[in-house]
């Protein structure tokens, strides 16, 4: 009996040896079933979208089994490269992350390589003209988000022949998603010289913004036909703004977003807004997947490119109900 109880002591002292080793950082063993430490830095809670990101891969982390060192960087890009170089010297198995800007990532992704720390990109990407200095990007096409929003605008004014004005909400300056969302836009409504864009600034993603940005904008312009805002929470910002002013949103000026957070979608469905570009912020079970393949060397698309769609005021009344975030 007495050896028994002894031989169980033993194990369970085995077992919690086992654990402590997996949780402790750099102790995993890679994909296989092996305990993973993933070092994750976020830019920031600035969006609905933003929000919605964060739990899908804190709880992706969990399903997984991956053990999640996660950071918030407050839409600093110093935070994150403070991060990431915290999370080399824990010697974390395997960093992801959203990079606030496209530019200045090469010196500390070059200190993760040295360290033979794989490094995954996630939602946004970076300028680096060295591609080896990640595994793989996950995230949405900004481009072509951007063209989206100009397809229904170009459709939507289509038997127009006076100008169109059009004031244009921007994400983080030097962000992925500002600079593509902005091209994408351009090149579709650029092609007839009717839409013009009259005015342009940063509301860095952020609701406050969008209506500080938004309130200065109608002061300087009587005529604004179309608001295209780079996501949903400065669009909602604008909105304040807009019926602040004493004008109807979705009629007097017609409003266009991306990303289809709950928020964004009720005001479609309420006819605040007209259109919405989707951008999936649910890119935790793909990237958890994607670290686990990393870890056991097998083979990793340079680019994995989310799905998405889009929706009109009655499109959106339809999936209101379901929509999980
Ligand atoms: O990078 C994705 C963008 O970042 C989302 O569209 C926006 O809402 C977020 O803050």
């Amino acid at each position: 009996m007495l050896k028994r109880i002894s031989t169980l002591v033993v194990a369970g002292l085995a077992a919690m040896a086992m654990a402590a080793c997996g949780s402790g950082g750099g102790g995993g063993t890679g994909g296989d079933g092996g305990s993973i430490t993933m070092g994750f830095s976020q830019v920031g809670a600035e969006s609905g979208w933003r929000t919605a990101n964060t739990k899908s891969v804190q709880d992706s982390a969990k399903n997984a089994g991956i053990t999640l060192k996660f950071s918030d960087a407050q839409q600093k890009q110093e935070n994150q490269i403070k991060a990431i170089r915290s999370y080399i010297q824990q010697k974390v198995d395997i960093i992801a992350f959203s990079p606030v800007v496209e530019s200045g990532w090469d010196t500390v992704l070059k200190e993760a390589k040295d360290a033979k720390i794989p490094v995954i990109l996630t939602d946004r990407a970076v300028d680096s003209p060295d591609k080896s200095l990640y595994k793989t990007f996950l995230g949405s096409d900004f481009v072509e988000e951007g063209k989206k929003a100009g397809q229904w605008l170009v459709e939507e004014y289509k038997d127009a022949t006076d100008p169109v004005n059009i004031v244009e909400l921007q994400g983080t300056t030097g962000s992925a998603p500002a600079n593509d969302r902005k091209a994408g836009f351009q090149e579709v409504i650029g092609a007839d010289p009717k839409f013009k864009i009259i005015a342009s600034q940063t509301g860095d993603f952020t609701r406050a913004k969008g209506k500080e940005v938004m309130e200065a904008f109608l002061k300087s312009n009587p005529d604004i036909d179309v608001l295209y805002a780079h996501n949903d929470d400065m669009g909602l910002g604008a909105i304040e703004a807009i019926e602040g002013a004493g004008k109807v949103p979705g009629k007097d000026i017609k409003i266009i977003t991306v990303d289809a957070v709950k928020d964004g979608m009720q005001a479609l469905a309420d006819g605040k807004i007209n259109y919405i570009v989707e951008c999936s912020p649910l890119l935790g079970p793909q990237l958890m997947d994607l670290a686990k393949k990393v870890l056991n060397n097998e083979q990793v698309p340079a680019r994995v490119v989310t799905e998405e769609t889009t929706f009109t005021q009655e499109q959106a009344k339809q999936v209101l109900s379901t929509r999980q975030y």
